[in-house]
């Protein structure tokens, strides 16, 4: 089973952005012990800052890989073009956030993704990505 991470904009900052929100831990380090407890997975992960770099990555993988795990971060909020790559792959996506971005400002409760999503995780902490690879696993 090939399944990719895609992290947006400003994510390549866990551990050091606003850790109160977002903890203390570094993507890269949770990745490895991700990993490890899924080891039967070929687990990838990729991050950008840039809109049409996630959407050339979703493109890119999205007619081969058995599922996408996407904090696309802000763009999650302002992007109908990541909404529309999402509609037009194959691959399912599943939404995933760190904080609840429903207890937070009113822009955050809005999803331009989710519609065509298979499922919306948020609110677990970095946990948030575990629940949604062990949801490909059912
Ligand atoms: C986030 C929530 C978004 O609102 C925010 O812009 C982020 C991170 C999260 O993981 O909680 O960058 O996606």
């Amino acid at each position: 089973m090939k399944i990719l991470i895609i992290n947006g904009p400003n994510l390549n900052l866990l551990g050091v952005r606003e850790p109160s929100v977002y903890g203390n831990k570094g993507f890269e380090h949770y990745f490895e012990e991700l990993k490890e407890n899924f080891a039967s997975i070929d687990l990838t992960s990729f991050q950008s800052n840039h809109e049409g770099e996630i959407i050339d990555k979703l493109h890119e993988v999205g007619f081969s890989y058995d599922g996408i795990v996407l904090n696309a971060g802000a763009y999650t909020h302002t992007s109908a073009a990541i909404g529309d790559a999402i509609a037009s792959i194959k691959t399912p996506v599943i939404e995933v956030h760190i904080s609840n971005v429903h207890a937070r400002e009113t822009f955050r409760h809005h999803s331009y993704l989710a519609k065509y999503c298979k499922g919306v995780l948020c609110g677990f902490g970095l946990d948030s990505y575990r629940l949604a690879i062990q949801s490909f696993t059912y």
